[in-house]
């Protein structure tokens, strides 16, 4: 009889730029294209307060180091001991090669598999449940799944309604192989019918830029789909691993909007003071924005060991997806 095989957080790490940028700070820089917003209104509309952005010359890869550094300390291992990289970006440094193989340079990993998932703000959760299975197939031991973007690169300071929703930085969490459980259930999903509400349209050919290099977004649409989809999914993934609602000590959604966690709390019935909220100092940082809320609320003593925490992703693509785990 073969033992049972899981995979458990060992160790979580996040890192924020240290450029932080308030709302009234936005509100100036707009200002002086003709473009007026404030700070009421992002507060009222999105819960956002401050986000931080990189500097000239950083790239996702070095948001990506740091958190990774800090996990891998976290969970007391060496990086030689890591036999699988995958980093979740919709910002990465190059066309190719992967941000996940930047990484490994970087962090003077040789050897281990290596390589990007593009699920845009659903980005982690995917990364997180494709370890998970390789995990468990024994396909790898321990890996780091990290979760980085510099959506500062991407935003159009002539597009209110968009550029001030979103920031940069990066969380990361070692994951390793365990007798017992560790994540609990996942669940991915995608539906292509929306690509058009939440993209980047452009392209590389031929040595230049084709299609606008910059994030649209149909804000109200992807609203409407994302706290549909987000209850579903996490009711599926609860009901998958036998649990229900009141079993969640923690729930992490994707740190969009703080409207659209509200909403998604009161709908799993889940009381606000279990829901973690980081969108008030990050903003929007996409695929970062899960493993930067876990690793503030562990660092800050928020969760705790066996606490169980419901990590949920939606964005671009439109993708969806949900992990629940016992810390
Ligand atoms: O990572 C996943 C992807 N992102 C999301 O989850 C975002 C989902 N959507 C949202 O969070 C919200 O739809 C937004 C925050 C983007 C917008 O909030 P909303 O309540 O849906 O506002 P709206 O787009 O309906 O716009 C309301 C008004 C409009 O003015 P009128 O037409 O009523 O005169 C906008 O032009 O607010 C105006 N507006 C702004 N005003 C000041 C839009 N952006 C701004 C702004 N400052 N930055």
């Amino acid at each position: 009889m073969t033992s049972a095989r899981y995979s458990r957080i060992a160790g979580t790490g996040s890192y924020l730029p240290p450029r932080r940028l308030t709302n009234d700070d936005i509100a100036a820089q707009l200002a002086r294209d003709g473009i007026e917003t404030s700070d009421t209104w992002i507060v009222e509309r999105t819960g956002i307060r401050a986000r931080h952005f990189v500097a000239d010359g950083v790239n996702c890869s070095d948001l990506a180091v740091a958190a990774a550094r800090a996990a891998l300390e976290a969970a007391d291992c060496d990086v030689a001991s890591v036999d699988l990289i995958i980093v979740a970006t919709s910002t990465p440094d190059m066309v190719f090669p992967s941000t996940a193989c930047l990484v490994q340079q970087k962090l003077g990993a040789a050897g281990c598999a290596a390589f990007d998932v593009q699920a845009v703000c659903s980005g982690f959760v995917y990364a997180l449940s494709v370890a998970d299975s390789m995990i468990r197939t024994g396909t790898a031991q321990r890996a780091l799944v990290i979760g980085a973007e510099v959506f500062s690169r991407i935003l159009d300071f002539k597009d209110r309604t968009t550029c001030v929703l979103f920031g940069d930085g990066a969380g990361a969490v070692v994951l390793e192989a365990s007798r017992s459980p560790g994540l609990l259930s996942s669940e991915l999903h995608a539906d292509g019918r929306h690509v058009d509400i939440l993209c980047v349209p452009g392209t590389v050919s031929g040595g230049q830029v084709l299609g606008d290099p910059l994030l649209k977004m149909d804000g109200p649409a992807v609203f409407k789909l994302a706290v549909g989809v987000l209850e579903d999914v996490a009711r599926s993934v609860l009901d998958k691993a036998g649990r229900t609602t009141g079993d969640v000590d923690w729930l992490i959604p994707h740190q969009a909007n703080i409207r659209i966690l509200q909403s998604t709390a009161k709908r799993l019935k889940l009381p606000f003071d279990k829901l973690v909220v980081t969108v008030d100092e990050h903003g929007n940082t996409s695929a970062a924005s899960i493993p930067l809320a876990l690793d503030v609320s562990i660092r800050s003593g928020k969760i705790a060991r066996g606490d169980t925490v419901l990590l949920e992703g939606v964005g671009g693509g439109f993708t969806w997806g949900a992990v629940l785990l016992d810390f």
